[in-house]
Formats: structure tokens, sequence, C-alpha cells
């Protein structure tokens, strides 16, 4: 079974295939083409937040007694890519090709940072602290239902 670290990496990339998938597809075929893959992205990106906001950044605050440190700003970082995610979507719905492309781009560039300080830091750190709960995390997510 792979840990916590390993599962989450390996997720985002796989939400950053799919986030390419999408660009491309609007590249090659235009905005309406990539109106589906833009939805199992915000779908992937929405169940990615939640496996860590519902299981992971709980499970960790409570066992280091860290709230307002690095869980706090990864949330943060989740609203604005939330937002982000639905200002793609507007992009889209207006067949706005420079918005679309502009905003992708701060997206990108976001997700990136985002996801380099959990693997760098975060993670490894849940990975030391929780490593004698990784079976129930791991149950958790895997169970998890988005909602
Ligand atoms: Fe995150
Ligand atoms: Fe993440």
């Amino acid at each position: 079974m792979a840990n916590i670290k390993e599962f989450m990496t390996k997720d985002h990339r796989h939400c950053d295939d799919t986030f390419a998938a999408m660009e491309q597809k609007a590249n090659s075929e235009g905005l309406a083409a990539a109106k589906e893959l833009y939805n199992k992205m915000a779908e992937e990106m929405e169940h990615h937040f939640q496996m860590e906001e519902r299981v992971i950044f709980p499970a960790f605050e409570e066992k280091t007694g860290m709230t307002e440190g690095p869980t706090q700003m990864m949330r943060m970082e989740h609203t604005q890519m939330r937002s982000l995610i639905k200002e793609i979507g507007e992009a889209l719905d207006e067949d706005n090709k420079d918005r679309f492309f502009g905003l992708t781009e701060t997206m990108m560039i976001m997700v990136q940072q985002h996801n380099m300080k959990e693997e760098q830091m975060l993670y490894t750190m849940v990975q030391q602290h929780l490593s004698g709960d990784e079976e129930q995390i791991m149950m958790m997510m895997e169970s998890m239902i988005t909602q």
C-alpha cells in the first residue's frame, strides 16, 4: 500500500494531467470542446482538496496541535484555486479565449507552487506525525465521496 505522501503526490500528477489535457483540447479544438475535460478537472481538484480538508488536515492538526500553521495557509490557497476554477468555467461559457488562457496560466503557476509546498513540506510532516494512523487515514480517503 502506498503511503499518504506517495498517494497524494500521485493524485497531484493525475490532476495536472487532466488540466493539461483540457488546455490542449481548448487549444486544438476550441473552448466548447474543452468543456467536458473542464468538468473532469474541476471534479478531480475538488475531490483532492476535500481529501486534504476533511481527512489529512484535521488529523494533522489534532496530532500536532498546529492549527494556525501550514494547514491554514493551504486552506487559503485552496480557496484561491477554487475561485480560479470557477472563473475558468465562466471564460469557457463566454467562449473567451484570452480570458481562458490567461486564467489557466495563472492557475498552473499557483497549482505548481501549492503542490510543491505540500510535497516538500506538509506531506513530509504528515508522514512523520501520522505514520501510526496511516492505514485509517488511507481508508477514510478511499471511502470519501465528494460533497
Ligand atoms: Fe492542497
Ligand atoms: Fe494536495
